[in-house]
């Protein structure tokens, strides 16, 4: 049984699906580790530790030809998708329902896929969320880049020469980025303020020490499945939207997270309220892969409007690439031990974690959603 970690071929991408640190139990189970030359070397690991954990380097065909099983961080593209080893089996971010027919090579094989952003987020499988490590991540350093550009400092200081006020935060949609961009800011020293359309975020704010603006949505349901929200009326938006120019009068910062799975990002902050914001202030829209919360977000680029910065990162977790991949690689493993039993490969649909985050097995697809995005886009394409 052979496992393949590839050098992620995505622009701009530096994380690696497993660390050599990850590769002890792998080994232990009898498992053929084959490792692309420079896989994790932006992470921080080198072709040699892998080789000293037990592993083979070898090029990018042997391991697409070889493997057995697949951890990846982003989709193979369909070229390589194309080489799959028959029977093998893909785990990773493949962004099923964002772009399905980025898959389709794949799904027309006789592959198995599994993709981390389904797996279901039950207690079970909380040491496989992915997407929660990932958000933490881009948390973290959304606060820590706005920082950068702020011209002021975070926290109070008295000083001889005077006193400087702490920077306002305002987070907009306190999920899992959000909280952490929260716990940051609050570190270095910042008045923060948040606002969610989900009540229970409100309870997570304030035991992080920041306020929680509540908005009258009428009584409507802002809950969606699994914990997540629901999509939104355009008034209960514009509601939100209201409160949310108010305060970003005040805010020096900004961080954005809000999001629907499988929609696109609401759009929360118009060209009124980056116009509100004051000159030098800076907004970061961390919804920006889905869209952007904001009106002018152009994802993936930065801009000055009217003295605001204005970024717009489409994968912050890869700025941080070596605890990215040590919290992704830890995610994947314990994955791996759902379908890993004793070195050989089980998959067992049954398992609700299983069936929750497959994609298609053996060619056939198993997500229904998935089946039906692929139909949809297929039919529109022809
Ligand atoms: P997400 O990335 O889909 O959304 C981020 C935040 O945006 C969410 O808190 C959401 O309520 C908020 N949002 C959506 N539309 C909004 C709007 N119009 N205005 C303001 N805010 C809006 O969600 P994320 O961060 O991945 O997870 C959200 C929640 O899911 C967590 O806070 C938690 O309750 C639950 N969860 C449960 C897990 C488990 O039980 N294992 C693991 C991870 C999350």
């Amino acid at each position: 049984m052979e496992l393949g970690i590839l050098k992620e071929s995505v622009a701009g991408e530096t994380r690696v699906a497993l660390l050599p640190e990850s590769l002890k139990g792998l080994v232990a189970q009898g498992l053929t580790v084959i490792v692309e030359s420079g896989a994790g070397v932006a992470a921080g690991a080198s072709d040699a530790a892998y080789t000293d954990a037990g592993a083979t380097i070898t090029d990018r065909g042997a391991i697409l030809a070889g493997a057995d099983i697949l951890p990846v961080v982003n989709a193979p593209e369909p070229a390589d998708q194309a080489r799959l080893k028959p029977g093998a089996v893909v785990i990773g971010f493949l962004k099923p329902l964002d772009a399905p027919l980025a898959l389709s090579t794949a799904m027309a094989r006789p592959v198995t896929m599994f993709s981390m952003e389904l797996v279901p987020r039950i207690s079970r499988a909380q040491t496989m969320d992915a997407l929660s490590s990932m958000a933490t991540v881009a948390g973290y350093k959304a606060v820590v880049d706005a920082a950068g550009v702020l011209p002021r400092l975070f926290p109070m200081l008295m000083t001889a020469a005077g006193t400087l006020a702490p920077a306002r935060v305002f987070v907009i949609g306190a999920g899992v980025a959000g909280l952490q961009a929260i716990a940051t800011a609050r570190r270095l020293g910042a008045v923060v303020e948040a606002y969610d359309v989900r009540a229970a975020a409100g309870e997570q704010v304030r035991s992080l020490g920041a306020k929680f603006l509540d908005v009258d949505l009428g009584g409507i349901n802002t809950e969606g499945g699994g914990g997540y929200a629901a999509e939104l009326s355009e008034e209960a938006l514009n509601r939100g939207r209201d409160l949310i120019t108010k305060t970003a009068a005040h805010s020096d910062v900004i961080v954005t997270t809000a999001q629907v799975p499988g929609r696109p990002a609401p759009l929360l902050l118009r060209r009124a309220a980056v116009e509100a914001m004051r000159s030098g202030s800076v907004l970061v829209d961390l919804a920006a892969p889905a869209g952007g919360n904001c009106e002018l977000t152009k994802p993936g680029v930065t801009q000055t409007i009217g003295g605001v910065t204005l970024m717009a990162p489409l994968n912050l977790p890869a700025e941080v690439p070596v605890h990215a991949s040590q919290l992704y690689a830890k995610n994947i493993l314990n994955f791996l031990g759902l379908i890993l039993k004793k070195g050989a490969l089980q998959v067992d649909l049954s398992d609700e974690v299983l069936a929750g985050a497959c994609v298609a097995h053996d060619g056939k697809p198993v997500n229904p959603r998935v089946a039906k995005l692929l139909e949809t886009a297929s039919l529109a394409v022809n």
